[in-house]
């Protein structure tokens, strides 16, 4: 990727000099009229379609970044944790009681997550927060995000294959309207928020998308 980039910043560079020399006595008779120029445009427009598709990927993976932030954020994360139990608080501690994941994330034994997390967030400091379908993900597709770099979780969230089965389209309008993600921005009391708002998450997650839902680089 970083060579791709080096190749097309040098030809690019290469070419704008190649436009700005005038050659004095060049001995142009020998070819058809305006040839030497044609030839110039016609790179310079192969050029214009790869800066055009690098500006796009450059877009496309900062945009991701932005969305990364929020992903790897407390109230995300927690939900999203790379062993089989929740996380919980800023620092992201292992959910006490020994909270266990299960085979469908509804929790296991007595510990369910809906014996102690209700329909919503109960009052006061410390209580449970909620939502009518609290849960993590399943055993079999447990969608981490804990100690995911950049360019793995772009790649993760893009697999239908351990996304849910969900096309590009399904997790723009998992972002923007799935009550959980929604959870994130109305946590309950002592609980900070995500470091982006709403809108602008799902902003720069349909432009990561729209310029193709290219992976950072490492
Ligand atoms: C025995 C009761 C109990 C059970 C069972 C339980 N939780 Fe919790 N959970 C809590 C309480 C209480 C809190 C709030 C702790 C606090 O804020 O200090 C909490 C907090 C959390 C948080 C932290 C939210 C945040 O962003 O800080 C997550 C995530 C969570 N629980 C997930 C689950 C999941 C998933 C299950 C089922 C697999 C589950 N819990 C089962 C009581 C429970
Ligand atoms: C209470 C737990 C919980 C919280 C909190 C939570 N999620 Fe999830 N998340 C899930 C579950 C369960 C699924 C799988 C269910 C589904 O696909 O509909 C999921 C799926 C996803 C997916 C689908 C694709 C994938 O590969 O991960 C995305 C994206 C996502 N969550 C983003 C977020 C964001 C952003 C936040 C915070 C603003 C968040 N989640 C908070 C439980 C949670």
């Amino acid at each position: 990727m970083q060579q791709a980039i080096y190749t097309v910043v040098i030809v690019a560079a290469l070419s704008v000099a190649a436009a700005s020399i005038k050659p004095v006595n060049e001995p142009l008779a020998a070819l058809p009229a305006n040839a030497h120029e044609d030839n110039l445009m016609e790179k310079l427009n192969v050029n214009a379609a790869e800066n055009s598709a690098l500006r796009d990927s450059l877009a496309s993976a900062s945009a991701f970044l932005e969305v990364y932030k929020v992903l790897m954020s407390p109230r995300c994360m927690n939900c999203h944790p790379k062993g089989d139990q929740p996380l919980q608080g800023d620092d992201n501690h292992l959910h006490v009681m020994d909270v266990q994941r299960g085979e469908d994330g509804k929790g296991m034994y007595a510990l369910k997550c809906a014996n102690c997390h209700q329909p919503q967030n109960v009052p006061g400091a410390n209580m449970p927060p909620g939502n009518p379908n609290w849960h993590l993900p399943p055993a079999d597709m447990p969608m981490v995000f804990e100690g995911k770099s950049p360019r793995e979780l772009a790649i993760q969230l893009k697999d239908p294959k351990q996304n849910g089965h969900k096309t590009m389209q399904q997790l723009i309008h998992h972002v923007s309207k799935d009550s959980l993600v929604l959870w994130g921005w109305n946590p309950g009391e002592g609980r900070t928020l995500p470091p982006l708002k709403h809108a602008e998450f799902v902003k720069q997650f349909k432009a990561w998308v729209a310029t193709g839902a290219v992976a950072p680089a490492e």
